[in-house]
């Protein structure tokens, strides 16, 4: 990849600030001060500006733990979204979440710059499953593990089958495989058991890292980036 690109796909300047950058030496490819824009980088070369290494890796990977009072969403005029959580260099990469959690939902949320990935985890014809804790008003039934398991008809749709734990008369844990609006909630109120609390514990193979505070995040390692892949059926070196 050219230089200028790399550069300003990172963020760290726009494309005329890259050129001041170059002209002024302040980049270094491998040791040597590169001044030219059009350098081509070479795989796995070690890029400097001001001495300080540059992470070069175009493609990235996040699991975070999305807090409750955020948006899902790239950006927003007025809230304040999970890309606000994140250093500015993911924006800049396009890192994008992978589908969508409510304001108030927390727990597991992907994101990542491949959006192909993305796409092929939300589809509903790969029925890769997601996990939520749910914290309800009343108290669940076996009744109600035997409606989620025949699929809840909601008006608009009915819910494919899904699985319905009861971990405490007012926690349940239900695996779907769909993602439509706020389907878990409207799940769990059709059953007449409102939703109070919601959290994503698992998204296909990969759980929610308790070691994450509300509001962190941290990138996948090979191994999960690879069992991701395998659970969006594409084929991944
Ligand atoms: N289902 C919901 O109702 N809300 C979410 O945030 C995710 C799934």
């Amino acid at each position: 990849m050219r230089l200028d690109k790399l550069l300003t796909r990172l963020g760290e300047a726009s494309r005329s600030g890259c050129r001041e950058l170059l002209k002024t030496g302040r980049v270094r490819v491998n040791g040597e001060t590169v001044a030219s824009g059009a350098f081509s980088v070479p795989e796995g070369a070690l890029v400097t500006l001001d001495g300080r290494p540059l992470d070069c890796r175009l493609d990235r990977y996040l699991m975070m733990n999305k807090p409750a009072g955020v948006l899902t969403a790239r950006e927003d005029a007025r809230q304040k979204t999970v890309m606000d959580l994140l250093p500015p260099v993911y924006a800049s990469l396009e890192c994008m979440p992978v589908g969508r959690l409510d304001k108030d939902t927390t727990g597991l949320l992907l994101l990542t710059t491949d959006g192909e990935l993305a796409h092929r985890l939300i589809s509903p014809a790969r029925h890769v499953d997601k996990v939520y804790e749910a914290r309800v008003e009343g108290a669940l039934e076996q009744k109600d593990v035997e409606a989620f398991a025949e699929g809840i008809p909601l008006g608009d749709f009915t819910a494919l089958p899904a699985r319905l734990e009861i971990l405490a008369p007012d926690v349940g844990l239900a695996t779907v495989r769909e993602g439509k609006f706020h389907q878990v909630k409207r799940m769990f109120g059709a059953v007449g058991k409102p939703v109070l609390a919601l959290r994503r514990l698992r998204f296909g193979p990969l759980s929610l890292d308790e070691a994450l505070q509300p509001g962190d995040y941290r990138e996948l390692n090979e191994e999960e980036i690879a069992a991701l892949y395998a659970a969006a059926g594409i084929k991944h070196e």
